[in-house]
């Protein structure tokens, strides 16, 4: 039976034998990206590469990405739905297309030294055409050609089988899916793709159109080849397991928690469980990569994943603190392949026990306080309702996130005031901000000149802030929209005005001496020797790009920048704050010059 390393180390290697070269996986937190909070998608962090730009490691790339998904945050605790999870995926930056991507597909599933799946398992998906665009005639043709019946072969429509863009605008094309079926052998030979026992395995996306602001496409300079394959969900199929939960991916994770409960281990996971397990994973993950819980964006929904955690380890009769512990389970489990887990391991933890104890102190005085809004309603009234100053009050009070109310809320046949509680949000300054959920959908940000610019300006920021504060000064993230940027450092203590001001003298002093921005292509290990700074928790390719401005910043960076400084404008702090602990913010500005 496989198991879910195994898989991972089975496809990866199929693919580094094809010509790939393996890359590490991405942070999950996106970089220079402030419309997505997370990485949704395998694709997702080569972005730039699909539109063209050149990847270090070469044309043919295969990798095993983290990811988070939060939009169906609310069915986890169900049989199939994941927050975190790891996908699987070949690339060709316009490299090999069609007929080579399904060959690949087919000989790994099917091949007797591959996974072995037998043919009449199988069936997919190809695009069977609208008014934009033709039916793949050729996918169908590839995939009938390696052995697969026409009847097994459904032509669905852009719903099923056009992917992308992440966002709103970005790279996407048609794609062809694979099912397994997982019903009583043997398989119906036609395969009915309603059917929920056909369960999709493997997407290839063959990304040959851009999709532009106004909604129109136009054709990608460079076609892409572009594969996910969920591994919690293949594993879970091999092992013929009707559900991820059920596999040895969660099976230490449950073990844990059975001995924190002082239990035997249940035959089946309640959703309590489920939900326990998954949350705590991806929140391992999510700190891990750099994100402690806070008030809005990423952190948030990190507070999010671990009080609902908390409170349903409640539920459960879990008392005591337990979330490092399980924590310290999937560090153990995925350490080796995800090294950031162990280099992180006591932030992990340390924020972990932070947060619960935070919400622990509230938790159960909180949940008295909603049961009095709740039993102050008589039975009779037919629509019960949390108002929003009342949901508010537990959120400002008793640390409850919006959605655990409402959740709290529908057990108990209540609706709440979303909009009284917007209202009540709004009042208090903090929160006016969080319309987090807008990120979720919003898409990738626009490569734009303005933003380049700014991606420029904050190397020049780092360069100053080390010349002015000292050389401990480093990158902890950076974010930048087409009006500013934000950039957070490690510095111990709040940055004075005088000191400010001469990191914005600095930074404009190199603006006016108008520097050459070079980039230059090197090993990671030349970089290094040439004394490039480059981002802590950052994982790198062997090959590089090192952008240098004059002899004011080098850096390791995936770029893009401006191509001088000159080009900069005028460079404003405007704001200098606390981002958390030992962790210090920088918001600033690019005007035109005076
Ligand atoms: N981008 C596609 C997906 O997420 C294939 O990797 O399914």
């Amino acid at each position: 039976m496989i198991t879910a390393a195994e898989m991972r180390r089975k496809y990866i290697g199929f693919f580094k034998r094809h010509g790939h070269a393996e890359i590490k996986s991405a942070s999950l937190i996106p970089e220079n990206d402030p419309t997505c909070l997370f990485n949704t998608a395998g694709m997702q962090p080569l972005v730039p590469y699909l539109q063209g730009a050149k990847h270090p490691a070469g044309r043919r790339l295969t990798d095993c990405q983290k990811c988070v998904r939060t939009g169906d945050i609310d069915d986890v605790g169900d049989a199939v739905h994941l927050t975190f999870f790891e996908m699987l995926g070949n690339w060709s930056l316009g490299d090999y297309f069609r007929e080579e991507a399904i060959r690949f597909s087919f000989e790994f599933l099917t091949s007797p030294s591959e996974l072995n799946i037998p043919v009449d398992m199988l069936a997919v998906t190809v695009f069977g055409g609208d008014e934009e665009a033709p039916s793949d005639e050729e996918a169908f043709r590839i995939w009938n050609s390696l052995g697969i019946p026409a009847e097994r072969i459904a032509k669905l429509g852009r719903k099923d089988n056009f992917w992308g863009p992440v966002g709103e605008t970005g790279p996407c094309g048609t794609d062809t899916e694979m099912f397994y079926w997982t019903g009583p052998k043997p398989a119906p030979q036609k395969f009915d793709p309603a059917d929920k026992r056909w369960v999709e395995i493997w997407n290839d996306v063959f990304m040959q159109f851009n999709r532009r602001q106004d909604g129109t496409y136009e054709e990608l300079a460079q076609k892409n080849v572009d594969t996910g394959m969920g591994l919690e969900r293949i594993t879970a199929v091999l092992q013929g397991k009707a559900s991820c939960y059920d596999t040895e991916i969660f099976g230490g994770i449950f073990a844990e928690l059975d001995k924190i409960r002082g239990v035997a281990p249940g035959a089946e996971r309640s959703a309590s469980e489920r939900i326990i397990a998954d949350h705590l994973r991806a929140a391992t993950f999510i700190i891990g990569d750099g994100v402690i819980p806070g008030r809005i964006g990423a952190p948030y929904v990190l507070r999010r994943l671990i009080r609902r955690a908390i409170r349903e380890g409640r539920k459960l009769g879990v008392e005591g603190l337990f979330t490092a512990r399980i924590a310290q389970v999937v560090i153990d489990q995925y350490g080796e392949f995800y090294p950031e887990l162990r280099a992180n391991a006591p932030t992990i933890l340390a924020e972990l026990e932070r947060e619960e104890k935070q919400f622990a102190a509230t938790l159960d005085h909180g949940m008295k306080e909603f049961q009095k809004l709740v039993d102050r309603v008589p039975a009779f009234v037919e629509h019960k309702v949390i108002s929003g100053k009342n949901a508010f009050n537990l959120y400002e009070t008793y640390g409850f996130p919006i959605e655990l109310t409402v959740e709290m809320a529908k057990e108990q046949n209540f609706s709440v005031d979303l909009a009284g509680y917007e209202e009540a949000a709004k009042k208090h300054q903090e929160m006016s901000r969080a319309n987090n959920e807008q990120k979720f959908k919003g898409g990738l940000a626009d490569h734009s000149e303005q933003t380049a610019r700014l991606h420029s300006a904050t190397h020049l920021l780092q360069a100053a802030l080390r010349k002015v504060l000292g050389t401990h000064v480093e990158q902890r993230g950076s974010n930048i929209t087409s009006e500013r940027l934000r950039f957070d450092f490690c510095h111990p203590e709040k940055v004075s005005p005088e000191e400010l001001a001469e990191v914005e003298r600095l930074v404009n002093e190199a603006i006016d001496r108008d520097l050459e921005i070079t980039c230059t292509e090197m090993a990671l290990e030349d970089a290094k020797k040439t004394g490039a700074m480059a981002i802590f928790s950052e994982k790198y390719f062997d090959r590089v790009k090192v952008y240098r401005m004059g002899d004011v910043s080098c850096e390791i960076c995936g770029g893009p920048h401006a191509s001088r400084t000159g080009e900069l404008g005028h460079f404003r702090i405007l704001k200098e704050e606390s981002s958390s602990r030992g962790i210090r913010r920088i918001k600033a500005v690019l005007e035109p010059k005076k």
